[in-house]
């Protein structure tokens, strides 16, 4: 697993998404209610760019003309053929047992964790002994 840093919180405020290339593949970046979630833009369906549809909710009924949506701003509905998934998941509830949008770990970090580079220079011991320095290995 790489990490790649997709843009400064301040750029994807709650509401907004954001699609990016990372490592040659389209990913939808969005900030439901500060929850922050990463997709494929490619439907698993039909291979529609899926980042650019509809944040919805989960539609709900008890019966004929009764409807209520809850969940709101938690689904993603797929601008061709309207399957929508869940993006805390990927899950799709149109075919759940077998269909997904694949999704990737995304989360917030501070700006000082990331200009620390992953690599550490080997370091000795140094002592100064009478007028003499000398590095241990
Ligand atoms: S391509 Fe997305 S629902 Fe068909």
């Amino acid at each position: 697993m790489s990490r790649h840093v997709v843009c400064p919180a301040a750029e994807l405020p709650p509401g907004a998404r954001k699609v990016v290339v990372v490592d040659g593949r389209e990913i939808g970046v969005f900030n439901v209610e500060g929850r922050l979630h990463a997709l494929l833009n490619r439907c698993p369906h039909g291979g529609a760019a899926i980042c650019s549809g509809v944040v919805t909710g989960l539609s709900q009924s008890s019966g004929p003309g009764d409807y209520r949506l809850e969940r709101r701003g938690e689904f993603l509905r797929c601008p061709w053929h309207g399957w929508e998934f869940d993006m805390a998941t990927g899950q799709s509830w149109c075919d759940p047992r077998r269909t997904r949008v694949r999704s990737f770990e995304v989360k917030l970090e501070a700006g000082s964790d990331l200009v620390m580079g992953p690599y550490v220079a080997e370091r000795y011991q140094v002592t100064v002994e009478d007028a003499y320095i000398v590095v241990d290995l």
